[in-house]
């Protein structure tokens, strides 16, 4: 099956904070890939912002060492990079002076989508906005695309939004979570809602419970001081894992269209309830010399790198099924899971020796992207009706060819959304605040208790207590297996 490539509008795309980590590694090496796919069209240019004094020259060059080693089965076509290159500019600028920005006026064009990316620290997003509009940049084709972490809590979740909205209109402003740009969280959407089979079983009748495991084996190394700050539930828990949430419980959007989804995913957070301290578990992983707080440099600290809890979303169609979320650093593999557990046979005839067989629907995200049915079926043999569960296996590389072994990266689709003017797969700033509305009370929680996170081995499960969270309601976590 060979994908569509559709090219987008001729663009001027500035990243404010080009030559940072995130531009350099996911950005850039996305929009190369889509430059190779044939994506961009005649005229369209990217244009680096920084206050480091490169010229375009530099630029080029610095930005060169990272595709090779973040595209380098790309950077295979030679001359593809040069063209590409050849479309890169860079303009030194610094957002709290007016350094730099007639410079990046005279560079773009009228009458082409003009985006923004802000790739750069939340304190610098009103800056660069007041900026953007004080030097005449905003026309009505302008967009600007912002990365978590979208604030630290509520209130400055809010004061982001107050000060992005002086400046933009919400249909302008694009926050990337990019979890919803990965294939299979897209994916999602289209078993659910393309598919006869699932939506009627969709449901508290039905599903006993669904397990959602983003599991991590890299730890946080090079990020202490942003991570201390953060951990496991600000860091992955408030963003990633909630619109995963959302996706699986949200109901059917009229239409896939922005507003549509946005609208029931945010009716799945403010359906959430407040989760009870004991439905929480939070870790920390210990390690001989490496362990978090070696790490951190800090020997008490009470960050987590791990967290587990149930949630409940209180409507018609999940009253009385939990969620059980978990997500942690150093854990034994990278893997990540959807599991919709649903409930056994009311009765089976084939009496108690035949034991209890219930379906699970796997969703795995990554890696190796797939979906997973296990049915219940008689052992093949003489010796009576012994059941037995087996999979019917769909990994999308072996049933879609080889050309989806490798799927796009997240950051390739939505920045690409961002100049087709899609907002899908972006959080609106509603969204988000909700989020932190159900966040906040927890984290609070924590604090007044001064709770301690349940140490955890590197390359373990997590910590023993998050079993005991499912085992309490008489369930299990399912394996996390690379
Ligand atoms: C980021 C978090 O948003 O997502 C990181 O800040 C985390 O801590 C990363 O490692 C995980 O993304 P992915 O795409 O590797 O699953």
């Amino acid at each position: 099956m060979v994908s569509r490539v559709i090219p987008v509008d001729p663009f001027d795309l500035v990243i404010f904070g080009g030559t940072g980590d995130l531009a350099q590694r996911k950005i850039l090496p996305a929009l190369f890939r889509r430059f190779c796919a044939g994506q961009w069209a005649e005229g369209a240019q990217l244009i680096g912002a920084a206050r480091t004094s490169y010229d375009s020259v530099s630029f080029r060059k610095v930005v060169r060492e990272s595709l090779l080693k973040f595209a380098a089965k790309q950077c295979k076509n030679g001359p593809a990079l040069e063209a590409f290159l050849q479309r890169i500019d860079y303009v030194a600028l610094d957002g709290s002076s007016k350094d730099g920005w007639a410079q990046l006026a005279d560079k773009l064009k009228p009458e082409r989508v003009r985006a923004f990316y802000f790739s750069v620290g939340p304190n610098l997003f009103g800056p660069l906005a007041e900026r953007i509009e004080a030097h005449d940049l905003i026309s009505p084709l302008t967009r600007i695309v912002v990365e978590k972490p979208f604030g630290h809590d509520l209130a400055s979740a809010q004061a982001l939004n107050a000060t992005l909205a002086a400046h933009f209109s919400e249909k302008q402003i694009y926050r990337i979570d990019h979890y919803l740009g990965k294939e299979t969280v897209q994916n999602l959407m289209a078993v659910r809602f393309g598919n006869m089979l699932f939506e009627p079983l969709w449901n508290s009748q039905y599903v006993d419970h669904i397990q959602i495991t983003v599991a991590e084996s890299v730890g946080i190394d090079g990020r202490e001081e942003y991570y201390e700050r953060a951990g496991a539930m600000r860091d992955m828990m408030q963003n990633h894992l909630m619109q995963l949430l959302c996706l699986i419980a949200m109901e059917p959007p009229a239409k896939f269209d922005p507003d549509s989804v946005r609208d029931e995913k945010l009716k799945v957070i403010r359906a959430l309830d407040p989760v009870e301290p004991h439905h929480i578990v939070r870790g920390q992983f210990e390690d001989e010399d490496t362990g978090y707080r070696q790490i951190v440099g800090n020997p008490r600290s009470t960050t987590e790198s791990y967290v587990a809890l149930k949630a409940h979303v209180s409507n018609w169609r999940w009253a009385g099924t939990p969620f059980y979320l978990r997500t942690g650093k150093r854990l034994v593999a990278r893997s990540s899971v959807i599991n919709v557990m649903f409930k056994d046979a009311p009765h089976s005839i084939f009496g108690a020796d035949a034991g209890r067989h219930a379906n699970v629907l796997s969703i795995r995200l990554q890696p190796n992207e797939g979906i997973t049915l296990k049915v219940t079926i008689k052992e093949p043999g003489p010796g009576g009706m012994r059941l037995v569960d087996v999979p019917l296996d769909m990994s999308f590389a072996e049933a879609l060819g080889p050309e989806n072994q490798d799927p796009p990266d997240a950051y390739e689709r939505l920045v690409m959304d961002v100049i087709r003017g899609n907002q899908t797969l972006f959080m609106r700033g509603d969204e988000v605040e909700a989020a932190w509305a159900w966040t906040d009370p927890v984290i609070a929680g924590w604090q007044a208790r001064g709770d301690v996170p349940k140490p955890y081995d590197s390359g373990s499960t997590g910590p023993g207590d998050a079993e005991l969270l499912m085992k309490r309601d008489g369930r299990r976590w399912q394996g996390i297996n690379p």
